[in-house]
């Protein structure tokens, strides 16, 4: 649906999530042998996102609790993302650091305690997700853009073209990044490219793609890196839809060998209910049951 338009067009979202939302917990439901019945508890996204999305959804959950008596809780997103580690591995218990890595985020968060995130790193322009997306344009590979650069990447050359290593101290930024892979596509002459600009030859995407998808990793690992060692981190997580990328998997496992490390199955790290399940469940616990009709928050700022 949004294929067409490059990126997710919000009105077209909330709709779809207006029309579909029924029938998705329905069918959640249909896994569980008394449906309904079997259900403690109603957690649920209050943001950051969409106002519409997060409406819909944030409508329906309070309905349902109602209807049902039931507790409900209203979860951040990000505070999802950050325990998707502890669904992969529920020993996991805080204090640990977490590179949350999305479409709209790029952070480095220490969970210090259920309830207690601080964010030590973030980036000043694109998240590395965002990015990812952005270089499957110029690429001219489809959209969502992550995995379409990392299959592109698969048996590219990483060295071929040289694109920067942009090294912040307590930052991130992936705005440089993109434009040199612009200019990069740019310099290799009208010749080299189709009508709509992108490199003609599959040989030159995929080594653009293996150059760019280094230079995002060896990004992040950094980050990662200099704050664990400030931060003396005896644990690290990496989460968010980026967290699904082979290369940045392999990476951190390998820079971190002498430390835990909890990288969740692809599948929990883009988005998902399960996480907001778990992050719902741990707020409900130390909070007990949100008031009927809370508000959403677009700009919600909440790792935990
Ligand atoms: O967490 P997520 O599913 O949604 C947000 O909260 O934003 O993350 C989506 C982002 C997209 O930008 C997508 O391109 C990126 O995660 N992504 C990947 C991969 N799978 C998804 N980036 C790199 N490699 C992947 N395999
Ligand atoms: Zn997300």
């Amino acid at each position: 649906m949004h294929a067409a338009h490059g990126g997710v067009v919000p009105d077209l979202a909330a709709r779809a999530h207006l029309e579909v939302i029924g029938p998705v917990v329905d069918e959640a439901l249909a896994a569980l042998a008394s449906g309904w019945d079997d259900v403690d508890a109603v957690a649920v996204t209050r943001g950051p996102g969409l106002a519409g999305c997060l409406l819909v959804g944030t409508l329906f959950a309070q309905a349902a609790a109602a209807a049902r008596g039931l507790p409900i809780t209203g979860v951040s997103h990000m505070a999802g993302h950050v325990y998707s580690a502890w669904l992969a591995d529920t020993s996991l218990e805080p204090p640990y650091l977490a590179l949350v890595v999305s479409g709209g985020h790029s952070d480095v968060v220490e969970l210090r305690d259920h309830g207690d995130a601080v964010r030590h790193v973030s980036t000043r322009d694109d998240a590395a997700g965002e990015a990812f997306d952005k270089a499957a344009r110029l690429l001219g590979l489809g959209y969502p853009g992550g995995p379409a650069v990392e299959r592109a990447a698969r048996d590219g050359d990483p060295h071929r073209f040289p694109l920067p290593r942009t090294r912040l101290a307590g930052a991130m930024s992936f705005s440089g990044l993109k434009t040199a892979l612009r200019y990069t596509i740019r310099d290799l002459g009208a010749g080299a490219l189709t009508a709509a600009g992108t490199p003609a030859d599959p040989r030159v995407v995929s080594d653009l793609a293996a150059s760019f998808q280094a230079a995002v990793v060896e990004q992040l690992v950094h980050a990662l890196a200099t704050t664990a060692d400030r931060r003396n981190a005896e644990r690290i997580a990496v989460v968010g839809g980026v967290a699904a990328n082979g290369a940045l998997r392999a990476a951190v496992t390998t820079h971190f060998a002498g430390l835990p490390v909890s990288v969740p199955p692809a599948a929990l790290c883009t988005d998902n209910a399960a996480m907001i399940g778990a992050a719902g469940w741990h707020r409900l616990r130390r909070r007990g049951s949100d008031g009927p009709g809370f508000a959403i928050d677009p700009l919600l700022d909440e790792y935990a």
